[in-house]
């Protein structure tokens, strides 16, 4: 997860002569930024370069990325008739570009590294939709779910059936495992998770689930309902670092797991770094179906050294 990103260098060079959607677009130069990472960490699997975001241009809402101030949505939805006039979008011809880069990227990858094709969950996305960009409150989303439940759940059931397609179209151009990111879903309720967001997920995951690869489940802040968001789906359940991974693990039951050090770990010094790492090795006991990972991405202030320093340790 953000293996590419603003603390790569090779990634800021490149960066400097195109946009972010310009490197998306563009399957050659997304191959190479999504191998450059697994070379320079020594990673096991690869995760594709591409954004969540993207299927905002052919829903027609419009997607920027503005420097210091992240994604705009020009079109934001605000009302019914903003749900009801969403197309529906061939997801091989709107988004092809990204299964080309995964096409591109198999055909280089070595054999022992996965490569991982990834979307947004309904509710993250419809955050984004709604918002018009990121949140910290998500009071324009909570209003909306609140007010106008039938278009809320209209929309999330739209989102859901084309996450589903672009999941599984990804399968098929090649990607070994599929990650759905609920990034923010954290800020609802273990209730309102169950109600506004959960039904969603499981769509999407089901309808992913008929391309045969294994799924990976994303969230962050949801140790309050991590049964619930566990029986959404995925055969990998994805935690961050406010709940100590053994006692993740038993929530969940017989699954796998994928987590969780704090991605602030990688700013601290050497000797904090390493404790925490191996207290996350020593939670998951050497239990089959861990792997391991940040509990969310990578911070733009880490050192690239202290990164492949935690490959190598958890490789160890
Ligand atoms: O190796 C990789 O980095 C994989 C590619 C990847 C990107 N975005 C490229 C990107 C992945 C897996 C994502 C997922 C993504 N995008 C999520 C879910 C994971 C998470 O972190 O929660 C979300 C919520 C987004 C939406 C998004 N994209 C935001 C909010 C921003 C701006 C804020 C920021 O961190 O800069 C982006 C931009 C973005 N997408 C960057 C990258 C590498 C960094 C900015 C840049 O290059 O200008």
């Amino acid at each position: 997860m953000r293996q590419a990103g603003r603390y790569m260098p090779q990634y800021r060079k490149l960066r400097q002569k195109y946009s972010i959607l310009e490197l998306c677009r563009n399957p050659e130069l997304a191959a190479k930024v999504t191998l450059e990472p697994v070379h320079r960490l020594g990673v096991d699997a690869a995760i594709v370069f591409a954004d969540i975001l993207l299927p905002f241009e052919p829903l027609r809402l419009g997607l920027t990325f503005t420097p210091g101030e992240g994604p705009r949505i020009e079109r934001p939805i605000r009302e019914a008739a903003d749900v009801e006039r969403l197309p529906t979008f061939n997801v091989e011809a709107e988004l092809g570009f990204v299964l080309d880069t995964l096409r591109l990227v198999r055909r280089e990858l070595a054999d022992d590294v996965a490569l991982i094709g990834f979307a947004g969950a309904p509710f993250t996305l419809a955050s984004y939709a709604i918002e018009g960009g990121s949140s910290r409150t998500f009071t324009k989303t909570k209003r909306f779910m609140y007010q106008t439940p039938d278009t809320w759940h209209l929309f999330l059931s739209k989102l859901a059936d084309m996450v589903g397609r672009f999941l599984g179209a990804q399968a098929r151009a090649g990607a070994h495992a599929l990650q759905l990111f609920d990034s923010w879903v954290g800020c609802l309720s273990p209730d309102d998770y169950r109600t506004y967001a959960a039904p969603y997920s499981r769509k999407a995951l089901a309808i992913a689930r008929e391309a045969g690869a294994p799924l990976i489940h994303f969230g962050t802040g949801t140790a309050t309902f991590l049964e619930d968001f566990a029986a959404a789906g995925g055969d990998v359940v994805s935690v961050d670092w406010r709940i100590p991974l053994d006692a993740a693990w038993s929530r969940i039951g017989d699954r796998a797991i994928q987590g969780n050090l704090e991605p602030a770990a990688l700013l601290a010094p050497e000797g904090e770094r390493t404790r925490q790492v191996r207290d996350i090795l020593k939670r998951a006991a050497g239990r089959p179906g861990h792997i391991f990972n940040l509990g969310h991405g990578v911070l733009p202030e880490t050192d690239v050294a202290a990164v492949r320093a935690v490959v190598d340790l958890v490789h160890g």
